[in-house]
């Protein structure tokens, strides 16, 4: 049978990465490409998915049977906070078009891709699907959040009315090649890892922000898109799944700067600036639905997957998302 996924958001960390497994994993494997399959990954260059004749348009060329729904406007925490009714509106409309049109095209799947920032600020840990909309995010990113928990409510409205097979995941902490090591506006680790390879090339100072304490979970990009696969084939249910590594896999972000001045082989002077903030000290989330339903994944360890993704930004220095060039 031929099916042609559409992955949005497909020039992006998440996307390259699901890019990067379907081309290398075994043809007819578990993660690989099946027989008859098309994959189709898509950019903000072949349509903004605000505008919703632009996405119609998208649809109507590619005629998608099933969707892995990535693209959003994402950003770190000031870009959040600052641009709080940005965030809301792009990622509703992006959203509401890429569920309706696929609707409406009678696609037969869709996968969107939540985010933990998504869960109540007061809530009991450790995090599980069922507490999505138990209280009110956090106030620093309540636009992002709640733009992503009305994907859920519209998953379920669409199953409802019209048995819609849509449904959500909800990644940790995403790192890996093809990220956005952008100095200022990026993720702890490709914000680390820039930092450090500056300090190294230029003889200056590694300074981690804050007191480097905090706990999180960080999913390897390439260990995320062989999830989201898994979720493709073999998940056929409207409640969203954590997809993470386990609760006992927290690392410290003192953790994360000391693997990386290893994989830079930075040996010069290396501090924490104390006096930044810290951010929740931690927010554990649980991969035990994940787990059970998929029937064991082996994650790739975090320190080889970390010495990857430093190997991935040496070598595409010039090409990678830093800030000082467009995105490649
Ligand atoms: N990174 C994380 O740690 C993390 C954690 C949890 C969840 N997520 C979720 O994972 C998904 C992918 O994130 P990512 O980290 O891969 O982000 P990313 O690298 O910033 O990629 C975002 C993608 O969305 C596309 N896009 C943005 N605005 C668009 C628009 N108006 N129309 C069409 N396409 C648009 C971008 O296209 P161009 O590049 O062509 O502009 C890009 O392909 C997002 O839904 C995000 O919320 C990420």
């Amino acid at each position: 049978m031929s099916n042609v996924i559409l992955v949005t958001g497909g020039r992006g960390l998440v996307g390259k990465a699901i890019e990067h497994i379907i081309n290398t994993e075994p043809e007819g494997s578990r993660f690989g490409k099946k027989p008859g399959e098309t994959w189709i990954f898509i950019g903000s260059a072949d349509g903004d998915l605000r505008d919703v004749e632009q996405a119609k348009k998208v649809f109507e060329k590619y005629k998608p049977t099933h969707v892995i729904h990535l693209a959003a406007l994402v950003g770190g925490l000031f870009k959040n906070m600052k641009y709080k009714l940005t965030f809301l509106r792009d990622n509703i409309l992006i959203n509401d078009n890429v569920l309706h049109t696929s609707y409406e095209q009678k696609a037969q799947k869709v996968i969107s891709c939540l985010s933990t920032c998504v869960f109540p600020d007061k809530v009991e840990y450790p995090l599980d699907e069922t507490k999505i909309h138990s209280g009110l995010p956090h106030e620093s990113n309540f636009g992002y959040a709640h733009a992503k928990r009305l994907v859920d409510v519209q998953n379920h409205a669409y199953k409802e009315q019209y048995g819609s097979n849509f449904t959500s995941a909800i990644p940790t902490n995403v790192f890996g090649p093809y990220d956005n090591f952008d100095l200022e506006d990026s993720h702890v680790i490709p914000g680390l890892i820039h930092k450090c390879y500056l300090a190294k090339k230029n003889g200056t100072p590694f300074v981690v922000s804050g007191t480097g304490k905090p706990l999180r979970q960080f999913i390897y990009s390439y260990d995320l898109a062989k999830l989201f696969i898994w979720m493709l084939r073999e998940y056929d249910d409207v409640e969203p799944v954590i997809l993470s590594v386990g609760e006992n896999e927290e690392v410290s972000i003192k953790e994360v700067a000391d693997a990386i001045v290893r994989a830079v082989g930075f040996d010069g002077n290396y501090t924490f600036d104390t006096a930044r903030a810290d951010g929740q000290f931690r927010k554990p989330a649980s991969n035990e639905k994940l787990l059970k339903l998929i029937g064991g994944f082996q994650f790739t360890p975090f320190e080889l997957a970390l010495t990857e993704t430093v190997k991935w930004f040496v070598a595409n220095y010039e090409n990678a998302r830093t800030g000082k060039k467009p995105s490649a």
